[in-house]
């Protein structure tokens, strides 16, 4: 028992980054297996905070490896100012950056916003990173990986190639500017010298992990509702944030996953376009998200704010096969005097548990919801679990059941130190102490 993977079972913004960072110590190498800089993951450390967009959270232990796998999307001007934030630490010799790992290129990004103002009212509401149209290309096998940098003839030849394709786009499908390849490819260049010494077989160094013995966290990015094939399609990102990720984007095999701890907030929130039926639109969203800091730790948009989803953490555990949930910003809610939670939804006059597939089906969903009286106490110097006030646990206890899983861990503030680790007999529980 060794492996494990963490996953968002909401739409992303679970406090990923923080529960990573917190565990980090038990593992050896921390691995991003998906998504790109559109993830902002933020770590509080010792007073100052970090966010974190392609580098797992893990790399502010000093001695713990970091993998960005090949199913990680990588802009170099995103990943040169990260490796600057984190000027302070040492990274030689503990990240290891895929080779096959898709550069996101400036065409990329002048696509997608063309593309968002074409949609108008219908856009995706992206983070504007250039993640979908690097996923299509990837697709479309017209894509550039990062190891491809170290071959300026055929990166040259490929960048021509494709500037000229996506120009045509640009000019004639949206009447937007056109981009220069000559330009692009003297930047890259320019930054491959950074860049070059990270970049490995990152399948083959996780092999040799594994048989070393070594412990691996896989960090999700986004979360379940955002992934490409389960969540709520179009309104998702471009890749698969759910845990069979974690193989595809890494080259490891399923065998090799020991258990998935799905993160969930003890609310719900979402950024961008698409259907939320727990939203809050009223002052109590205000209030959540004000107290919650709900602000996208990537493009600092306000969050979205809405009641705890059931029917969602539910199918989230189905399709991830999510032994433990980690209940995260439970604070957030220590003033509520009633929280609600949606047990079920009604369509059509009918009470069902299953979560749609259709966004139509899905705008027909009406929640229906269960109160719970508030605590009225402050939980955030609470760090064991029976000293939590009984209204908490009992609101806990009721997720736990609702949404078929346990609960073995819970957090009451951004900081490390703010958990309540269970000591229950939970399969994360056994491979974190293992
Ligand atoms: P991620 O993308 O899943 O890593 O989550 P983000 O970092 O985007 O957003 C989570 C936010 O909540 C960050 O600002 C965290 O510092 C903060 N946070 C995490 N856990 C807690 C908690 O238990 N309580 C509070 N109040 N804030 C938390
Ligand atoms: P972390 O890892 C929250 C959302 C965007 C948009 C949709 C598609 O921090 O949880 P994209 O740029 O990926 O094509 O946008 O997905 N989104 C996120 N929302 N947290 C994230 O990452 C997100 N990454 C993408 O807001 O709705
Ligand atoms: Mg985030």
């Amino acid at each position: 028992m060794a492996n494990l993977v963490i996953v968002g079972t909401q739409w992303g913004d679970e406090g990923k980054g923080k529960i990573v960072d917190l565990i980090t110590e038990r593992f050896d190498v921390v691995v991003r297996s998906q998504g790109g800089h559109n993830a902002g993951h933020t770590v509080n450390l010792e007073g100052k905070q970090y966010i974190l967009h392609l580098i797992p959270s893990g790399i502010l232990h000093a001695a713990k490896s970091c993998v960005v796998g090949n199913g990680v999307v990588i802009d170099p001007c995103a990943l040169l100012e990260e490796l600057d934030m984190l000027g302070e630490f040492d990274l030689k010799g503990r990240l290891f950056v895929s080779n096959r790992a898709h550069l996101i290129m400036p065409y990329h990004t002048a696509v997608e916003s063309a593309e968002e103002a074409r949609l108008a009212d219908r856009r995706i509401g992206t983070t504007s990173r250039g993640i979908g149209p690097c996923y299509e290309d990837k697709m479309g096998r017209r894509g550039i990986r990062i190891g491809e940098l170290a071959y300026p003839d055929l990166f040259r030849s490929k960048v021509e190639a494709n500037v000229e394709f996506k120009n045509k786009i640009l000019s004639e499908v949206y009447g937007a500017a056109t981009l220069d390849a000559g330009e692009i490819y003297d930047s890259y260049m320019e930054m491959s010298d950074s860049i070059l010494g990270f970049v490995t077989d990152t399948a083959e160094y996780l092999s040799q992990q594994v048989k070393l013995g070594k412990k691996l966290l896989f960090e999700g990015a986004q979360g379940a509702l955002l992934d490409i094939d389960h969540g709520t399609y179009p309104f998702v990102t471009s890749s698969n944030s759910t845990a069979g990720g974690a193989c595809t984007g890494t080259g490891v095999g399923p065998s090799k996953i020991d258990a998935v701890a799905g993160i969930s907030k003890a609310y719900t929130t979402r950024v961008g376009a698409g259907p939320f039926p727990t939203e809050l639109e009223q002052s109590l969203g205000e209030k959540i998200r004000e107290r919650g800091a709900e602000y996208g730790a990537s493009t600092g948009r306000a969050r979205r704010c809405g009641w705890f989803d059931a029917v969602v953490v539910r199918y989230s555990s189905m399709i991830n096969d999510v032994d433990d949930l980690v209940i995260t910003k439970l604070d957030v809610l220590d003033e509520l005097e009633e929280i609600k939670v949606c047990v079920e939804y009604r369509v059509d006059g009918e009470v069902t548990k299953h979560f749609p597939t259709t966004i139509e089906g899905l705008e027909k969903v009406e929640p229906v919801y269960e109160s719970h009286p508030g605590w009225l106490a402050d939980t955030s110097e609470v760090r064991v679990y029976d000293e939590l006030p009984e209204n908490a646990r009992n609101y806990l206890q009721r997720l736990a059941e609702l949404t078929e899983t346990q609960i073995s861990i819970v957090s009451v503030g951004p900081e490390r130190e703010a958990t309540i680790l269970r000591q229950n007999n939970t399969r994360f529980n056994q491979v974190f102490n293992s």
